[in-house]
Parts: C-alpha cells; structure tokens; sequence
C-alpha cells in the first residue's frame, strides 16, 4: 500500500510555508522531484527527439518515449496512443478540427461543461461541418447517463463529455455512458483535466475513444498534456494532424506527403521534451502516493468544507454533498463579489482560491450567476487545518455584510 501522509507530501512544495493553495482546480503545485527531473533533464540531455544521432539526441529520445510509456500506464492506456500536447484545450482541438466530418454529423455536449470541451465543437458547427450540436442541460453537476441517452439521435457521431466539472467538482459516470455510445455506435471524447489529477484511472476499461488531459494541473509542469486515443479508433475517425511539419512526416514527395504512424503524427516541431520528463515525473510522484489514496484524500477535504460551508448564514454552496467527488467546492457569499472573497481571503488569511465563471459562461448564465462562484479546490498537500481555515475566515467575509 503506497503511504499517503499531507504533512509529508507537503515537504516537497516549499511554498506551502507561506500561504494555503486551494486553487488546484486551475494549476497544481509541483514538487521538487518534478523540477529537478526537468532540471537534470536541461543540464544533461538537452537535445531534439528522434532527430539526431548523437549521443544527447538518443538520451532525450529514450527519456522522452519512457515518458510516454510512463503516461500511458498511468491513465491505464498501455495499448492506445499517447501524444504529447500542451494541455486538454489543444488535444480537444486536435480531435475536432481533425475528424472528418460529415454535413449531417451531430454532436452531443454537455451545457456545465468548461469552454475547453464546448468551443472545440461549437466551431464545428458555427463553420458548417457538421449538423448541429445537441446539449444536455444538466446544471446541478449531477449527470444522468439517461440524458446523454435522450440527446443521442440517428446522426450523432461523438458525445464530448466532461468528466469531473471543474466549478460543482462532481465526477460524471462516465463508465455508464460510454457504454451506451458503445451501443449506440457513437465516439466518445472525455475531458480529463479535472480527473487525471485525482482519479485512478484505466481508460481502456471505461472505453471512450479519446481522452485530452492537462499537466500542470496533476503536479507536473505548464504547457504540458495529452491526447490518448483509443487503439479501437480507425479510418476517417483517425484525426488528422492538426500541425504538420518536422516530425510527423514520414515522406515528402513533390508537394504530397504521408505522416507517421502513433504518436509522433500530433507532434509536430520540436516537442517540449522536458515538459514531457517532468510530467512522467509527476504521473511517478502521484502513483507513489496511491491514487486510490489521493481521491479519498480530495474527497473527504470536499465533503469537509461543503459540511462547515453550509452552514454559515449568507453562504450557499453549490458543490451537491452527495455525488462523487474530486475536491473542489464552488460557493458565494450574498453580498459580496466572488471576487472579493477571493482577494480578501487571501488577504486576511493568504487562502488562494479562484473567483469568476471559471470557463464556464453557458453554467453560469443559467444559473444567474453574473459574477460566478468563489472555488475552492484541495489537492493531495491540502489538509484539514487549509480547510478549517478557509471555513472560519469565508464566515469572518459573510458576517462583514449586515
Ligand atoms: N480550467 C482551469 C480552471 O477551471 C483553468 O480554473
């Protein structure tokens, strides 16, 4: 059983001596181990990948496929294609600007979903490449496989589905509904930037088709993600690459040209090689930690601050207390701008959390939000005492409003 212990963990990130992160929902941390892969990295084999001969060319090349093997196993994908990309934002883009689409296509998405998972597909529809876009209206942060179910019609082609809501922190059941696309024949596309951090997880069991994840949310470094795609995925459901240039080309000939096989065809230019050492550092760090142990950890701090939330007059919490969940908890405070709750619990107690629509302008409006929520969002180094803390000085705010 790997050793799960905060007051450890949190060793490794020395600015936690000098204020309270609960904003990981946005950027995690990264720990020493992280920097000094990617430092060690810089000084010693700092080289192009796949490009060269030289002894620092195949010392990159080797750290850098190790790394993606790395990956791999870390989301449970060893069989699927692991590229490297700058974060889900660009892996979601790749699958939608790469899929050939059909006029009549339409594609299902989920109303509570981030930007980053709606605007890829949108586009689609605004450029006149597929039908049109069906959503789901949910915005209780609970999803219901049904209503995926409902919205799939005879010409749906791909369900874009988040899988952890990055303002209520509620994990979707994303095993349910990717059978039912399964069934009905339809792909399936998974935001993982909220889970990835927190979630074991084994991607060739769920059976979606692709899944986009960030980095520099799971304690590696900025600029860093993925897109997996499932070996099931074929023909004209292959995206095409969104860049082409060095790198993902496997022959020119005149003016036509044939890319490469596997990862490398979303690779192309010169990849961030070290960001990608220091994100299979990451993977390593959480995997020590235990995953398993990691969600419990998010989950209970969650549930903790929903419970002392609750119950401070003025405060409504809208993060529901009994869904699954990955640590993060969206609140307001009647009177007071969400963000200057934000600026003044980081005043009055140095608490970082995030304030705002948090990327999810479609929620928002339809919860009469206009200036959003405060989020506070709690990783595998939050402990209960970060907790308490937040709780006591968000019902000092609330109680400065008579
Ligand atoms: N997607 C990030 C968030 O939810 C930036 O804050």
């Amino acid at each position: 059983m790997p050793s799960f212990d905060p007051d450890t963990i949190r060793c490794d990130f020395p600015i936690l001596e000098r204020l309270i992160y609960l904003d990981n929902a946005a950027t995690s941390l990264s720990p020493r181990q992280v920097i000094e892969a990617q430092v060690t990295a810089e000084y010693n084999y700092r080289a192009n990948v796949g490009r060269g001969i030289h002894r620092l060319s195949r010392m990159a090349t080797h750290q850098y496929q190790e790394a993606r093997e790395t990956l791999k196993k870390f989301l449970g994908g060893e069989h699927g294609t692991l590229s490297f990309t700058k974060n889900t934002t660009e892996s979601a883009n790749i699958v939608a600007q790469g899929i050939h689409w059909k006029k009549t296509d339409r594609i299902v998405t989920v109303l509570q979903d981030h930007h980053s998972n709606l605007l890829p597909w949108y586009r689609l529809k605004n450029d006149g490449l597929i039908e049109d876009i069906d959503a789901v209206t949910t915005v209780s942060g609970i999803l219901d496989p049904a209503e995926i179910e409902t919205c799939i019609t005879r010409n749906t082609r791909l369900v874009a589905l988040g899988h952890a809501s990055n303002v209520f922190g509620t994990i979707a059941p994303v095993k349910e509904i990717a059978d039912i696309c399964k069934d009905k024949e339809v792909l399936l596309h998974i935001d993982g930037a909220q889970t990835a951090p927190h979630l074991p997880l084994e991607l060739e069991k769920i059976g979606c088709d692709y899944f986009s994840f960030s980095g520099h949310k799971m304690l590696g470094p900025m600029g860093t993600g993925g897109l997996w795609i499932s070996p099931d995925v074929s023909g004209d459901d292959v995206p095409v690459p969104l860049c082409a240039g060095g790198g993902m080309v496997q022959s020119v000939r005149g003016t036509t040209f044939a890319t490469v096989d596997g990862p490398g065809r979303y690779e192309a230019g010169t990849p961030n090689v070290i960001g990608a050492i220091g994100l299979a550092e990451a993977a390593q760090y959480l995997t020590r930690l235990g995953m398993k142990n990691v969600a419990d950890h998010s989950a209970a701090l969650a549930r903790r601050m929903i419970e002392g939330l609750a119950e401070i007059p003025g405060v409504r919490v809208y993060t529901p207390a009994d869904a699954p969940l990955i640590g993060t908890v969206s609140f307001t405070v009647d009177g007071v701008h969400p963000h200057e709750v934000a600026y003044l619990l980081d005043e009055a107690a140095g608490i970082m959390v995030r304030s705002g629509e948090h990327c999810c302008q479609p929620l928002m409006h339809a919860l009469c939000l206009n200036g959003g929520t405060v989020r506070a969002s709690a990783y595998c180094y939050n402990t209960e005492d970060d907790v308490d803390l937040l709780i006591a000085t968000t019902e000092e705010i609330a109680g400065m409003v008579k």
